[in-house]
């Protein structure tokens, strides 16, 4: 007995020991590296990438307003089904183009999706089955819910609910919550309420929400609207707006706290146009601590003054500020360049991309100069001053409507901008740009391929159903070189991304209980899933291995309730 309770004492020391300190020493900085690399991937993808959501079955469902006129993508048959003929009616009708494609990642390759009514500048959140709820647009659109049901087949198509929303939702925001799989709807174009979709009860309404009256610019353009979400680990609503914000609890519909005002001029939110995530969160608090950054934007006057022909100096700084506790301070830097309309993703390593946008003036239809062509990568836990590296730069501009999502094999890619209401290609200062890229990273070069976890599988007892919350299930890998010292294990939920807001994204780092590497190189580690709904809403979240930087690609895991 003696021996077997020792050896269990040695097995869990050794464990810890392979999980946290096998050092060899090698933990790969960009700094040292080369800056990432861009890959053209399609030169049409037919339609602007105005909004892009990765969805689990690796395909990318990329769409644009229905009432820009003819796209790049014509259609031989209407979706009513009449023919669309050689008619100059035709050629220049709305209905013989697709205005939504899927991109399937494989095959690099679009096909047409329909769409029925205007989603233009609407939100969107993935329920915990993979579906993706989109919500909101313009015109006939702006009250529509409609869905995506992901497909592997190329079957699959947008479906419009009969059911409505309560208010017109155009520039609103979405968060999926950690009850009863249903999403909060924030906001918009002169609807200073909230919203739950689907409603529990019949008679349930929209919420008044006076902090977006309290935030509104009348004069410029609102600097209020695509109010940045994130939802705390208490389950309360982070709600952004302009410079200020609010801690939201939903059930009962009460503003629980206001927070500091973000130091400095100018505006951070639609037409401002600055973005914001949340840092990872981490097991090592079992996942408490929440810290928002919010990045760039616009300078006070900027929308005025962009209506006529002056565009001003985007803002520079951002604010990191720790919302849960009771200490609450933002702590302001400065990106190496101003920025807005950019894009702010969360890598697997937990570093923040800050890609497309621009230097000069706001959003809106030409509002925007001064292309920012260089991706910067944030490292959050370097030092204050050494936190941002200026990444590969591209040729391309990504203005106002375009957008970025991480991908599974670890590229970003990068789609659209048009800065005008119909495809505009000569002419202008920034013509439509339908070109598809990818942004490769500096870890996933080749030359760190015997670092790279491979060839990963997730196994847990539950066959095809969701891993619960808490529980333990196994990751199994091939390595070719010794663990680093750093392993790490994130899980990615992946955003709705438009107008420089990715909503739902958020990472997790993982509780790695054992790890055991076999001579023949393959590794087991036994991973722990987040605890609870409120940390980790249910769904597909993108797992990666990190070894000393270097990621793998990923895979989906999902997590949810028994
Ligand atoms: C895009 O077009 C250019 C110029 O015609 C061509 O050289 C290139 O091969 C094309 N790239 C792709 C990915 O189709
Ligand atoms: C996912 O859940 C939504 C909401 O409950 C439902 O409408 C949809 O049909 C489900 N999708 C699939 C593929 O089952
Ligand atoms: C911004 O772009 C304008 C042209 O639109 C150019 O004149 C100006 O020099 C640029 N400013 C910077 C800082 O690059
Ligand atoms: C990993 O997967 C690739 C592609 O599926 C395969 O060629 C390779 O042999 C696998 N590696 C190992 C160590 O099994």
């Amino acid at each position: 007995m003696l021996f077997l309770s020792c050896s269990k004492i040695m097995i869990t020391i050794l464990f810890f020991l392979v999980c946290f300190g096998f050092s060899d020493g090698a933990n790969v900085r960009p700094s040292e590296g080369r800056r990432g690399q861009w890959q053209l991937l399609l030169n049409n993808t037919g339609v602007v990438g105005m909004h892009v959501a990765l969805t689990y079955k690796n395909t990318v469902i990329i769409f644009d307003q229905t009432g820009a006129g003819p796209s790049r993508y014509q259609l031989r048959r209407r979706f009513s089904g009449s023919t669309c003929t050689r008619s100059n009616h035709d050629r220049m009708d709305s209905t013989c183009y697709a205005h939504s494609v899927e991109y399937d990642i494989s095959t690099n390759k679009v096909r047409p999706l329909r769409l029925d009514t205007d989603p233009w500048c609407s939100s969107g959140s993935f329920l915990s089955n993979g579906t993706l709820l989109q919500t909101g647009g313009n015109e006939k659109g702006t009250r529509r819910i409609r869905q995506f049901r992901p497909c592997e087949n190329g079957q699959c198509d947008w479906l419009q609910s009969k059911k409505t929303l309560s208010d017109k939702r155009w520039y609103a925001s979405s968060q999926l919550l950690p009850e009863h799989d249903r999403v909060v709807v924030v906001g918009g174009k002169r609807a200073f309420t909230y919203e739950f979709v689907p409603k529990i009860s019949p008679g349930e309404n929209f919420f008044d929400l006076p902090f977006l009256h309290q935030t509104n610019d009348n004069n410029e353009g609102g600097n209020n609207l695509y109010p940045f979400l994130h939802l705390s680990s208490d389950g309360n609503l982070f709600v952004f707006a302009n410079r200020d914000s609010i801690l939201l609890n939903l059930r009962r519909n009460k503003v629980i706290k206001t927070f500091p005002r973000i130091p400095g001029e100018g505006s951070r939110n639609y037409p401002s146009s600055g973005s914001s995530v949340i840092l990872p969160l981490d097991h090592r608090d079992n996942f408490q601590k929440v810290e928002v950054m919010v990045c760039g934007g616009s300078s006070t006057g900027a929308f005025t003054a962009a209506a006529k022909g002056r565009f001003l100096e985007g803002l520079r700084s951002c604010g990191r500020m720790v919302i849960t506790g009771n200490n609450h301070k933002w702590d302001m830097e400065n990106m190496p360049k101003p920025r807005l309309l950019h894009d702010m993703l969360i890598l697997p390593k937990g570093d923040i991309l800050i890609i497309n946008g621009a230097e000069h003036g706001c959003a809106g239809y030409d509002n925007a100069r001064n292309a920012s062509l260089e991706p910067y990568l944030y490292s959050p836990n370097r030092r204050l001053g050494a936190r941002f590296t200026v990444l590969m730069s591209t040729k391309i501009a990504r203005m106002y409507h375009s957008s970025a999502a991480l991908l599974p094999d670890g590229r970003v890619l990068v789609a659209g901008s048009n800065p005008h209401g119909r495809y505009i290609f000569h002419n202008v200062a920034f013509p439509t740009e339908l070109r598809l890229q990818a942004f490769v990273p500096h870890y996933m070069e080749r030359r760190y391929h015997n670092m790279r976890p491979s060839n990963l599988t997730i196994e847990y007892g539950g066959g095809s159903h969701a891993i619960e919350y808490g529980k333990e299930f196994r990751v199994r890998f091939f390595l070719e070189r010794k663990p680093s010292n750093e392993m790490e294990f994130s899980a990615y939920a992946p955003p709705f991304t438009t107008h420089s807001l990715a909503m739902n994204q958020r990472m997790l780092k993982l509780r790695c209980k054992s790890l055991v590497r076999n001579g023949d190189r393959w590794v087991v580690a036994v991973l722990e899933a987040p605890p609870s709904s409120l940390v980790a809403p249910s769904g597909y979240y993108m797992l990666t291995v990190v070894n000393g930087g270097i990621s793998s690609m990923s895979e989906w895991v999902q997590f949810g309730h028994a």
